[in-house]
Parts: C-alpha cells; structure tokens; sequence
C-alpha cells in the first residue's frame, strides 16, 4: 500500500493499494497520523461497514431521521443529506469532535462521499496533539488539571441535553499522547475559575485548537472517503455550497 502525507504528521492519502484486505493496516496509521483519505473507492453497505469494523466495534446510529441525516437499512450507516434547506441543528457547521457530549463518545468516524457539489462544501480537519504541542509549557501545566463540561447547548432547539465532564487535556488511550479536549460547539463551560477567566481561556483554547497552522482542508470528491481518530481530530463541515451533497458515516466505538 502507498500512501501521501498530505500534512506533517496528520492527514495521509492512501494512494495505491492491491487488495481491500491490504486496508486492515489503516488501523496503525490512523493511530500514528489522525486522519486518513481514500479517493475513487466503489463501495456498498455491506463493504463499507466491513472496512469500518477494521477500526473497532460500531455505534447503531440509527434512530429518527434529523434535518441533516437519515437512518438506512443498515443500522450502522447513516445518510448525510443537505440540499440548502434551512437547518435547526447545524452542529457539523462548527469545530467539533462527533459526540463529545455524550458519556459513550465514539473514537473515530467514517464519511464515505458518493455526492458532491459543483464547489465547495470541503471538511476541515484540526490536529489536537499539535494543538495541545503548540501550547507554552507554562499553559500546559495551567490547564493540566483543569475540567471542562461537553454539552449540546441552549442553541439545540431550547431543549439542552445533559452534558459531561471532561479533562480539559486527555490522554489517548491507545498513544497514551496528551490531546486538546476543548471544542467550539459542544464545551461550554471551564470549571473551578472566577467567571472571566474560564470565559477567556475557554475561547483562547476554542481558537487555538482551530488553527490554521495545524488544519487540513480535504476537497471531496465522488466516492472519496474520510477516516478519522475522534479524539485526536476536531472536524468542521463549510457549508458554502449549492446542490446537493450525499455522505454516509459510520461511527466506532
Ligand atoms: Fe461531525
């Protein structure tokens, strides 16, 4: 299998392989990079669920169908639809590791791409090891011991869910690497500081982590397919685009 590094130590393309069983090494190299890309793949259901199990055990993600997604025939494979409707939840619009939020946050995603517009409509991806890397250590050490709390906010239809709190940085359990744990969407509030400064640094991390320096912005193309670690990677969808645009995504445990 040959792969690209498309940035420094995070975002590879898999540029050449023999054999869909070549792929159960992915696993390793989404570990050691972040996020993976594979372009031109002609996949069903049943293969994309199958790549996706190379990665873990899989969330049933079914359940009812939302403005931006659908459930299928597989209980592991949702659609992603957007034809420029009006959307009343756009989460995916903003900076965010999928489900941050929730007390069982999966470890990594899948989109497979089989629709794109004309222009636009990319996915931007931020490295949180960088992130976290980039700090001085005098911020290092500052926040080290710090909680956060990871929450669907008031914007969710007036109706916030129940949130969770969380290591401002975490350790990845498998590279045992320290990561920034700090999103844009879904943390809301920095625990245990007088009211301004866990405002400011809240927001100060909330940029940080979104660097330019260290995101990557991938152009879909027809049957292309993102992987990535949901713990070393915060994810954006930039809706500046018209048509439609068709993805299904998996997610593991
Ligand atoms: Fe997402």
């Amino acid at each position: 299998m040959e792969t690209r590094e498309l940035q420094s130590g995070f975002a590879i393309e898999v540029v050449n392989y023999k054999s869909k069983r070549e792929l159960k090494s992915l696993r390793k190299l989404l570990l050691r990079f972040g996020v993976i890309f594979i372009r031109d793949m002609e996949l069903d259901f049943e293969e994309l669920e199958s790549l996706a199990r190379v990665f873990g055990d899989l969330q049933d993600i079914s359940g009812k169908p939302s403005s931006t997604s659908l459930p299928t025939d597989n209980k592991y494979i949702r659609t992603m639809e957007y034809d420029g409707a009006p959307v009343d939840f756009p989460a995916g619009w903003f900076w965010h590791s999928e489900m941050s939020y929730s007390e069982i946050r999966p470890s990594g995603g899948l989109l497979y791409m089989t629709k794109v517009p004309e222009s636009g409509g990319d996915t931007l991806f931020a490295d949180q090891r960088k992130a976290y890397s980039q700090l001085s250590t005098g911020m290092q050490k500052y926040i080290e011991n710090l909680t956060c709390v990871h929450e669907v906010g008031w914007w969710f239809k007036n109706k916030p869910k129940k949130g969770t709190v969380q290591n401002v940085v975490e350790i990845h359990p498998e590279t045992g690497e320290r990561y920034l744990n700090v999103c844009d969407v879904f943390t809301t509030r920095i625990n245990g500081l007088p009211f301004d400064e866990a405002k400011y640094l809240l927001t100060f991390l909330q940029n940080h982590a979104s660097n330019d320096l260290w995101t990557h912005r991938h152009k879909w193309t027809k049957n292309s397919l993102a992987i990535w670690d949901d713990r070393l990677v915060q994810h954006k969808a930039v809706h500046n685009f018209n048509g439609e645009r068709v993805g299904h995504r998996i997610q593991i445990v």
